[in-house]
């Protein structure tokens, strides 16, 4: 057979050849096993389970993980975190009931309540004051919603989100637990929180979320698409989620991706060390980032966290601030790339983020460390510059997702005020800025196009 291999092959083998050093997903920093691994791409043949009624050896991974994470029931996920999302949500709704999502969810909760014709009604997490992103979800503002919208049958959020804000899982479920609503959090950047003393505080398998969905490629040396769901829970009917899982996931699930999930957990089993190497890795960046006088890192260096609303914060996630200098995220992401060969997981108007696992080695971090404060050294402050950080303030407290996505996507003229259609996201992170419905005024107009002019992806869907 012809050796010939295909161009996007050679060029990810010249890519990872290229030395550029990887500060985003997956986990794993590419420095596991190399190749494609084509020896061990079978499908279910005899002696290698069914994944979607595992008996044998795949049900075997599944036991690891639930030991590992002390659930009462792991799933291997093998089409993302995304496929676990669809999974439980419309395991545990009914066609049209109420549910309560954080209005920072990702885009797969919404095309999960289209999906299910769900009655959405929003919890909004404050915006922090210096970077804009969202902050923690609180147990009061669930309070609030919960009593508001007693007949949800749910309420989804997010945590840690993207750049690393926790919420307090145990408060939040004991909450929704007296009301006979299901937790499900979405753990998609958590996976690795359960090993981590640094971030366990709100770890939600062990307080009290009845659905944990966690995506293994993002933070944990597992291969991209990987993932888990974890269930834990009287509320939650078992089987109807096992259904569901089978109706999202592929019916070709991918023997290269359940190795790679099983030999994460082997890791894992073994990881303390690991662990232990990478918060020491994490908290000398972080006191070397004391010396930065014009970038700053949320939440390390002269940052903490209780500078900031946050329940707590996962400093694996390293967020690099641009504000009061006169470069923007886009600039400093570009700056990392072409002088540094430092590729970072996303730019934002004034942050960059870069990810972290335990595979990183310390001298990639000190590697980093240096090339920011090389680049701090030829900054300037700009202490009056204009902060479009924060985002529009959303104008609709509930919605219904399938009704809206039925209307033309042009927006439309309502009572004077001019009203969305679409889905209108930055990507990443996949968080929509406005949704169908909510009024298209200059505030959004204004701040969709600095996104655009900062030189970040702007999705209409
Ligand atoms: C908060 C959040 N949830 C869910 C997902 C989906 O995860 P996956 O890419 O594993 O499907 C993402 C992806 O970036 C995410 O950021």
């Amino acid at each position: 057979m012809s050796n010939k291999t295909s161009g996007l092959y050679d060029a990810l083998k010249e890519y990872s050849e290229s030395g550029a050093y990887p500060f985003h997903m997956p986990g794993h920093k590419r420095n596991l096993y190399p190749g494609l691994p084509y020896d061990i791409d079978i499908t279910e043949i005899n002696g290698f389970d069914d994944l979607h009624n595992a008996e044998g050896i795949l049900k075997s991974t599944s036991e690891k993980m639930q030991k590992l994470f002390r659930s009462e029931h792991s799933y291997m996920l093998i089409n993302g975190s995304t496929c676990g999302i669809l999974a439980a949500i419309t395991a545990v709704t009914n066609y049209g009931d109420e549910i309560i999502i954080a209005r920072n969810c990702h885009r797969s909760v919404y095309n999960a309540c289209k999906l299910n014709d769900l009655d959405v009604h929003f919890i909004f997490p404050a915006q922090d004051q210096h970077t804009g992103i969202a902050d923690s979800i609180t147990p009061e503002s669930v309070e609030q919603a919960v009593k508001q919208y007693p007949n949800s049958k749910a309420i989804v959020i997010t945590s840690p989100t993207y750049e690393g804000v926790i919420s307090d899982i145990r408060s939040i479920s004991e909450i929704v637990h007296r009301c006979g609503i299901v937790l499900i959090t979405d753990n998609a950047h958590g996976a690795h929180q359960h090993f981590c003393g640094f971030c366990r505080a709100g770890e939600p398998i062990e307080n009290g979320s009845d659905i944990v969905i966690s995506s293994l490629h993002k933070t944990l040396p597992s291969l991209t698409q990987t993932a888990a769901a974890h269930l834990n829970s009287q509320f939650v009917n078992r089987k109807r989620f096992e259904k569901q899982l089978a109706v999202f996931q592929t019916s070709s699930p991918s023997y290269v991706l359940m190795a790679s999930i099983d030999k994460c957990m082997d890791i894992l089993s073994d990881s303390k060390e690991l662990f232990s190497q990478y918060e020491e890795n994490l908290n000398k960046f972080s006191a070397d980032a004391k010396q930065l006088e014009k970038l700053h890192i949320l939440c390390m260096g002269s940052d903490s966290p209780q500078k900031h609303p946050f329940f707590a914060f996962d400093i694996g996630k390293i967020v690099i601030c641009t504000e009061n200098t006169n470069i923007n995220g886009s600039q400093l992401m570009q700056i990392l790339r072409s002088k540094y060969s430092i590729e970072t997981e996303m730019a934002y108007t004034d942050h960059v983020l870069a990810m972290t696992s335990v595979c990183d080695t310390t001298n990639a971090f000190d590697y980093l460390m240096n090339a920011l404060k090389e680049i701090d050294d030829t900054l300037i402050l700009l202490p009056d510059k204009k902060k479009y950080s924060e985002l529009p303030k959303p104008h609709r407290s509930s919605y219904k997702p399938a009704y809206l996505d039925s209307l033309p996507n042009a927006p439309i003229y309502e009572n004077g005020n001019l009203v969305n259609r679409q889905y209108i996201y930055a990507y990443p992170p996949g968080v929509p800025i406005i949704i169908p419905g909510e009024l298209f005024d200059d505030n959004i107009r204004e701040y969709i196009q600095h996104l655009k002019d900062t030189g970040i992806k702007v999705i209409y869907d």
